[in-house]
């Protein structure tokens, strides 16, 4: 099957979780962009939704839906978002499309986090995909610095995120202690956050494979 049927199937799958009364939060990307195109069949159960990106947030107001500023929110019950990769323990890199930084923000605010991914997303070790990591301007040449002791950084050219600042991906990592390289690389100063997500782990994969739908819990 085609990476962008799995990624149509992991989205289906993944509106049936969605229950009678739900705070969604809504990721970003092409999952994603499956995902809202299928949620008005379900617009009944939702009594709130917000988005972590400008992109998904333009989507869901042209299918009619109103976003809520996440400032109005105190706790969303579910939050579906896709990831660039995912391992076993459900840690994800995120922020391929840029959007890391209001990701793991709603994220944070979630009681539960679905991860939809077509299999192609599913490692053993995180790193391949180059790490994005949010950086404000005027420290740009000091956090590339330091990336580069890491891996090869490279400045994302002509993107700049919803917050208004570049983004660095890192190039060549095997990332074999996520959590402390998600906390290293946040210390460094000038990053706003990156793109590992191994505090605020999924706590559940919906990955689609040629063979089906697999769920996978942490
Ligand atoms: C955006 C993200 C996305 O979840 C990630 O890039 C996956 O995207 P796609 O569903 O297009 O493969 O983190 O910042």
């Amino acid at each position: 099957m085609s990476q962008k049927t799995l990624k149509q199937l992991a989205a289906e799958k993944a509106l049936t979780y969605i229950k009678k009364g739900e705070l969604l939060g809504v990721g970003t990307g092409s999952t994603v962009d499956c995902l809202i195109a299928l949620l008005p069949e379900v617009r009944h159960l939702i009594d709130v939704v917000v988005s972590s990106s400008e992109r998904s947030t333009e989507q869901l107001i042209q299918l009619g839906f109103e976003v809520a500023p996440l400032t109005d929110i105190e706790k969303l019950t579910l939050y579906i978002d896709g990831a660039d990769e995912i391992n076993a323990q459900l840690q994800m890199i995120k922020g391929g499309g840029a959007a890391l930084t209001r990701e793991k923000i709603v994220a944070a605010h979630a009681d539960q986090f679905i991860c939809i991914a077509d299999q192609s997303k599913y490692v053993e070790t995180l790193g391949k995909f180059p790490l994005p990591v949010e950086v404000i301007p005027m420290a740009v040449g000091h956090v590339q610095r330091e990336l580069n002791k890491l891996g090869e950084a490279r400045v994302r050219s002509n993107v700049i995120t919803d917050n208004g600042n570049p983004i660095i991906d890192v190039f060549g990592l095997n990332i074999t202690e996520p959590l402390a390289l998600e906390t290293h690389i946040n210390q460094i100063v000038g990053v706003v956050t990156n793109g590992i997500f191994a505090h605020r782990p999924a706590d559940l994969l919906v990955l689609a494979t040629d063979q089906g739908i697999e769920t996978i819990k942490a």
